[in-house]
């Protein structure tokens, strides 16, 4: 059989029902073995690899042939499927129960040696880690690993099962302008110049956020996008620069509606991979998030929920404790399960009472074993009574075995976030969290605004509905006090998507921003285009938008996000590959009218 791209198979489509049928392949020489006289080949294609078998003995000129192969070469191969001698059968390969003997073998590409091993099952042999830059430097090499394969398909997998389901849901599947205003999200904007509006600049989308809006307002009522969109802020391991949301909006609809479609969208995406999640996803409100957890994403996986025990300590004889408590500060903490007897005094007082709680932000950690027969030790248990430290055992649900840790500070806010860090913190070192687990939980009830330097302002976007109307003459108590129709979903500790129901009443809209401090030349300005279109007749509406980055990486289980996603940015916001952002012609900066402030030679040091 001649070799033709209309009969080439996959390695995947071979199996042992092949047995004696010629076949063609094509695709990448992952690794070639020597046997003297006899040849192996592992070629990989998308779909997996399969073993040929070049032998000396039935053709000559192509075993010699194939002598010049090297790792990444491009092939195509005609011959017969043939089982595999029982000792040689490779389980760890789905074809490892068959070979192809080659009768033909054609180069259709020669490669370079690669700057580092493509092949997984050479590399998993040398336990080689390669620095990050490097694979993303030739970033279209460390795509071909069968890892970065499985990773980028699997999202294209989960992509399409969310598109599917809102399809089937009627959404809408509408695109938003890239080249458009800054819209609030909190980031910095990536601006574009105009060349022909000369001084003026686009920004680049932190999201679809007011379009989507206006989509409602124009009718469409169920809107989604797979929507790229830009924010420049200081990067973080679960961010990027650039990233993609599923977007959905829809028009009459209350938190219920949102929140239903999102879990069969999380649902579907989940089983894209063959794994499951449970639904309905638990509802916790923010302020019990941070009072239990400590964080607005809790991790749900495992349990060492925060108890209070300022009252507890109120008379203590333990002076830190007593002084913070009669101050109107706060002593909360949590049980570490069973580990009294792994963790050493040693190990308690000097590294996670000193230098972890410190990297969690806090000055000190207290901490208690708890023994058979209500007993307690530790370097401070005498400065309490048995009465106490059962009535704190109790706040933290201790159990004998357990590890109480406590924090005290004057401020309940900073105990809870030290203590939700030093809770994360302590999981993972100490391997508590159990895996394979997804745990999903709506977080609802935030705040409306925020204190930053005396000012309010919005934690998440401004078009956000307050839970009771905005009005006039409130006090900045009561404003403080204000909860939004606001929800972010989380999973495993992760916050992977994010909505509200929004303001929909034009005047509503115009109070916010007012309490924003926006004056009504900036709302003309920035909004004035959306606050107009509020006007015109405007349905109830909400919605929210998924990380996919996130997502996947949680589905697929990898260690960044930048495993996810194709050509991601570096840790400082830069493509090794392309080597963007880069500099420009002077010619194009002059039809940008753009001159630099520093001169690049002063930049560059030259
Ligand atoms: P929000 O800003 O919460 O909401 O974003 C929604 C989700 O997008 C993901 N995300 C990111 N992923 C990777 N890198 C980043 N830099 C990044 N920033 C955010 C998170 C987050 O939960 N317009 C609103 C949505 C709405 O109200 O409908 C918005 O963008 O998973």
């Amino acid at each position: 059989m001649k070799f033709t791209w209309n009969n080439r198979q996959t390695c995947a489509e071979i199996t042992e029902q092949n047995v004696n049928d010629t076949v063609c392949v094509a695709g990448w020489v992952d690794t070639t073995r020597d046997h003297g006289h006899l040849l192996f080949i592992h070629l990989r294609d998308r779909s997996g690899t399969l073993q040929i078998v070049c032998d000396e003995n039935k053709n000559q000129g192509l075993y010699k042939q194939s002598k010049t192969l090297r790792s990444e070469f491009v092939v195509n191969v005609t011959g017969t499927i043939q089982m595999r001698s029982p000792e040689t059968i490779n389980s760890s390969m789905n074809s490892g129960t068959i070979e192809l003997i080659a009768e033909e073998l054609e180069i259709l590409s020669e490669a370079k040696t690669p700057p580092f091993m493509v092949s997984e099952k050479a590399t998993e042999k040398m336990d080689l880690t390669v620095d990050e830059d490097i694979r993303l430097t030739y970033r279209y090499l460390d795509l071909r690993r069968q890892t970065m394969q499985r990773n980028i398909i699997g999202r294209s997998k989960i992509i399409n099962a969310m598109r599917d389901t809102l399809n089937h849901a009627g959404f809408l599947d509408i695109e938003t302008p890239f080249l458009t205003k800054s819209t609030p999200e909190g980031a910095r904007d990536y601006l574009v110049p105009s060349r022909t509006h000369k001084n003026k600049c686009f920004a680049l989308p932190q999201s679809p956020q007011l379009f989507k809006q206006m989509l409602m307002m124009s009718g469409f009522e169920r809107y989604y996008q797979v929507a790229r969109c830009f924010r420049d802020e200081d990067l973080r391991p679960n961010r990027q620069p650039e990233f993609t949301q599923l977007d959905l909006e829809a028009s009459f609809v209350n938190e219920t509606d949102v929140m239903t479609v999102t879990e069969s969208l999380i649902q579907a995406a989940f089983a894209s991979n063959g794994l499951t999640i449970e639904t309905p996803f638990k509802h916790i409100k923010y302020q019990d998030a941070m009072n239990t957890y400590g964080s607005d994403a809790p991790d749900c996986r495992y349990d060492m929920t925060f108890g209070d025990v300022t009252e507890t300590f109120k008379n203590c004889g333990y002076k830190i404790f007593n002084s913070i408590a009669n101050a109107g500060g706060a002593i909360k903490g949590f049980a570490i399960p069973g580990l009294a007897n792994e963790l050493s005094k040693n190990m308690l007082q000097n590294d996670l009472a000193g230098k972890s709680i410190q990297s969690c932000g806090g000055k000190g950690l207290t901490w208690m074993k708890v023994l058979d027969n209500n007993e307690f030790e530790s370097n401070i248990v005498q400065f309490f009574t048995n009465e106490e430290l059962m009535a704190a055992r109790e706040a933290v649900n201790g159990n004998v075995g357990d590890v109480m840790v406590f924090v005290a500070d004057g401020s309940l806010a900073t105990v809870n976030e030290v203590l939700g860090r030093f809770r994360v913190l302590v999981a993972e070192r100490f391997n508590l969290i159990p895996e394979g687990v997804y745990s999903a939980c709506w977080v609802t009830d935030f705040p409306l605004f925020e204190l930053n330097d005396g000012q309010l302002t919005s934690p998440h976007h401004p078009f956000t509905q307050p839970t009771e109307p905005v009005h006039d003459g409130m006090s900045q108590e009561q404003l403080l006090n204000m909860t939004t129709r606001a929800y972010d979903v989380v999973i495993n500790g992760q916050e992977v998507g994010g909505g509200s129901i929004r303001i929909h009443d034009s005047k509503q809209q115009a109070m916010i921003f007012k309490l924003l401090n926006l004056s009504e030349d900036e709302i003309e300005q920035k909004f004035g285009f959306f606050v107009d279109a509020l006007t015109y007749g405007t349905p109830p509406h909400g919605g929210l938008a998924i990380g996919i980055d996130r997502l996947v990486s949680i589905i697929l289980n990898t260690p960044s996000i930048r495993d996810v996603i194709a050509f991601p940015k570096n840790r400082v916001a830069y493509c090794p590959l392309t080597k963007a952002p880069s500099l420009v012609d002077e010619a194009q900066l002059d039809d940008l009218n753009i001159q630099h402030k520093t001169p690049i030679e002063e930049l560059i040091g030259g």
